[in-house]
């Protein structure tokens, strides 16, 4: 089964029902005596299959917002489905199941473990399913040939540039085969043309099924965007024109 046959086979990702819908969504941080409101009031819809930015200021509330997608964090009012289950009131248990099986992340700075191989580092995202060592290695290998690293999987980090180092953590976050894709300043470490690369590839992926939601300060990255939106003081704004 391809990737995106996966995904289109997952239970609850129909057309017309949204991946993601927040209603009223807010995270406060307590700080020392005072309220930090870093996400409040954010109503929002996310379809399947759309490839979605965020933009804004530093502070602004991306992150926040993003691991409150990522099922990372909980709302502190407010709330946030994910396809059938309220992400607001899922026990921790199915929380981690989510994170585990539907949901792919990916950092600025890649978040390879330095000792294992690439191959190895792909691998370490199907340890929370009950998959059969030959289904886990096929599985392995098909994540890196998709990111065009086929010939890469015995390499350590060290031994990979910094765009293909982003494309084992792209092959490591799809392995699971996720609905969703979730990524802070992916190309943010990248040079432009390793950037070009790894956005021609996160495309191709929202192509085949996976939704993509992607933080950036970079309006190269928003131009490959189905729907910009930005973050201020906690509060969303669509800015797709
Ligand atoms: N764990 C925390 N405890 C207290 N305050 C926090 C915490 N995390 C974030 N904040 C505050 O919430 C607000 C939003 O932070 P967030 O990290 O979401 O911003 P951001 O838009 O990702 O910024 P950047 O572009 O710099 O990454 C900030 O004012 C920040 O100081
Ligand atoms: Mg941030």
């Amino acid at each position: 089964m391809s990737i995106a046959e996966a995904v289109h086979s997952a239970e609850g990702t129909e057309p017309g029902v949204p991946l993601y819908q927040a209603e009223g969504l807010t995270r406060t941080y307590a700080q020392k005596g005072r309220t930090v409101t870093a996400v409040t009031g954010v109503d929002l819809a996310i379809m399947p299959g759309e490839f979605v930015t965020i933009q804004g200021p530093t502070g602004g509330g991306k992150s926040t917002l993003l691991q409150l997608l990522g099922a990372l964090d909980r709302p502190s009012s407010g709330s946030l489905r994910f396809g059938g289950a309220e992400l607001a009131r899922a026990s921790a248990r199915e929380l981690n199941r989510i994170r585990a099986e539907e949901i792919g992340f990916v950092f600025q700075g890649f978040n390879l473990i330095p000792t294992l191989t690439a191959s190895e580092n792909v691998n370490m995202a199907l340890e929370p399913l009950s998959l059969g060592r030959a289904e886990r290695e096929s599985r392995v290998a098909a994540a890196l040939a998709h990111v065009g690293l086929d010939d890469r999987g015995s390499h350590l980090p060290t031994e990979l540039s910094g765009g293909q180092q982003q494309r084992v953590a792209i092959a490591r976050a799809i392995v699971k085969r996720p609905r969703v894709l979730l990524a802070d300043e992916p190309t943010g470490n990248l040079d432009e043309s390793m950037r070009d690369e790894i956005l021609t590839l996160l495309e191709n992926l929202c192509a085949e099924g996976i939704t993509m939601i992607v933080v950036t300060h970079d309006s190269a990255v928003a131009r490959r965007a189905t729907r910009r939106l930005r973050l201020a003081n906690g509060r969303v704004q669509d800015i797709t024109r």
